[in-house]
Order: C-alpha cells, then structure tokens, then sequence
C-alpha cells in the first residue's frame, strides 16, 4: 500500500515536472525568436555601413564582423538571461562546448556567409536548442524575405507563426533534390539521384536548406561538410514534421563534430538510400 502511493506520488511529481518543463521551453523558444529577429535587424542595418570580411581555413570560408556580432548578441542575452545554459556558437564560443550537457543553444550566427557578402540575399541566422543531447527548440530565420522557421518539441513546426504541415509520402520522380553541384566530383553517385528526380536547387544555406526541407519546399538536402551549428536549428524543425536526418551512411548524426548529412523527406530518403545502393545507372 505504502509503495503504491509513493509510485503515484513519484509519477505526479514527474508529471508537474514535465509540465514545468514545457512552460519553460515555451517562454526560451519565444525569447528566441525575439532575439533572432532583433539580430535580423541588426544584420540589416549593418548592410547599410562597410562591414571587415576575412577568410578562415580557406579562401572561400567567410566571416564578418556581422557574424561575430551577432554571435556576442546571443551570448549576452543568453548570459544574462539564462545564466545556466551554454552557446555553442560557430565564431568562436564552441570552443568552450565539449559535450552537450544541460542546455545548450547551438548558433549558426549567419548561415551563408558567402551569400551575405556576394549576394545580400539567402543567408539565415540558426540556432538549435539542445537539452542534455535531444533538440528541443529550432529556429532559422531567413533575414532578406523574413521568414521564421521555429519548432518546440513535440509542439510542432511553424513558419511566420503558421503551422507546418506533416510532410507527406512523395516519391523521388517528384522530389526537388538540393545539394552544393561540387559534391557531384565527389561521389558520382548523385548523378542517379540527379537524373531520378524533377529537379535539383543549391541555396548555398545549409540550414535555410535543411527548413526549406521541414517546410515541403524541397524534398531532400545532401552535403558532405557541415559543423553542428550547420544543422542544429534546421533538424529540430525537421523532427516536429516527420522528416528523416542522418549522416550520408545512414548513421545518427552527431552534433560535437563534422559530418555528412542526408536531411529529406522520409519517403525520398528511403529512396535515396536505395538508389545510391543500387549497382545501376
Ligand atoms: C556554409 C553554408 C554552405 C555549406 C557550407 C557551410 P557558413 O555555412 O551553409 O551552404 O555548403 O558547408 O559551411 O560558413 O556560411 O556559415
Ligand atoms: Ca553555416
Ligand atoms: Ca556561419
């Protein structure tokens, strides 16, 4: 008798506690989406002025000062208002992020920095909200055409503050295929998926790329070089619709490293990994 009222008790407690949990959730999710749209307009303003673009690892990997601005943006709201959670940001503050413990914001300050500059056009400010490993918050915000992807955990996926629909079966003779033409050098393979499908796309925007896919615009995005911030944000909105993400072998993906990612539609990803594994053209 005694033990069966303390099993009650514990699963109310853990049901008050959940609970606790999703208010909570909901109120960072919304302080999110404040401050990416607050940085979007910071971005925007600083394209009026002359920003310092420099290279990284190689001639083609951009940073500005606008990226390292919006990332110290993030960290100081995020210190101030939630002391305990940690930035994993890409200009810098991953450094301090060795494993993803408690709640961690994963932030691809400007996503499509190569864009930003030449283009002024298709880049996104992307953050994943991960809690002891799991994502729980997404958002990626399309600055130019404004358009704010965001998701909570079991709550759903949203544009603009409008629902996204479920993705639903599609088969690969209709899907719209998006990947970087180079990695086409890099494994002939894709010339299958190529001549399979009704189209192919490259944004040059990885995580734009990845929501786009949450949102049914594109049916399968493939890249062979992302980092953590790349996907974070873009595959906690991909959960909440159904879609399927995993390394290009198939394998759960791992957000303290590079990877290789395959973000589709679940139907289309079957059928991609199908076709890739089949010994015809
Ligand atoms: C890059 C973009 C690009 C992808 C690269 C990323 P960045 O991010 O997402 O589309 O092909 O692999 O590094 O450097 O502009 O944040
Ligand atoms: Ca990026
Ligand atoms: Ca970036």
């Amino acid at each position: 008798m005694v033990y069966v009222r303390k099993h009650t008790e514990d699963i109310f407690e853990e049901m008050r506690r959940m609970a606790g949990n999703e208010r909570d959730f909901q109120m960072i999710k919304e302080k999110a989406e404040e401050w990416t749209r607050e940085a979007g307009g910071y971005i925007k303003e600083q394209m009026k002025l002359t920003f310092k673009v420099n290279t990284k690892s190689h001639q083609h990997d951009l940073v500005t000062d606008v990226d390292k601005g919006v990332e110290a943006f993030f960290q100081e709201k995020i210190d101030k208002e939630f002391p305990g959670h940690r930035l994993m940001g890409e200009e810098g503050s991953f450094e301090n992020v060795k494993d993803l413990s408690g709640t961690v914001w994963i932030l691809d300050p400007i996503d499509g920095t190569v864009n930003f500059v030449h283009q002024e056009s298709y880049f996104a400010i992307s953050a994943g909200v991960f809690h002891n490993g799991e994502p729980v918050i997404g958002i990626v915000y399309d600055v130019m055409h404004d358009e704010l992807f965001s998701s909570l955990k079991g709550k759903g996926a949203e544009l603009n503050n409008r629902r996204l629909s479920p993705l639903s079966e599609n088969s690969l003779n209709e899907a719209i295929i998006s990947f970087n033409t180079g990695w086409l050098l890099k494994d002939r393979r894709l010339e299958r998926i190529v001549k399979r499908s009704r189209g192919t796309r490259s944004y040059g925007a990885a995580a734009l790329e990845i929501a786009y896919v949450a949102a049914g615009r594109l049916d399968a995005y493939i890249s062979f070089n992302l980092a953590p911030w790349d996907i974070a944000g873009g595959y906690a909105l991909l959960q909440e619709v159904g879609g399927k993400a995993t390394n290009y072998d198939g394998k759960t993906l791992n957000f303290l490293e590079k990877t290789t990612l395959i973000a589709a539609n679940p139907w289309v990803y079957d059928e991609i990994i199908e076709v890739l594994n089949t010994n015809t053209n």
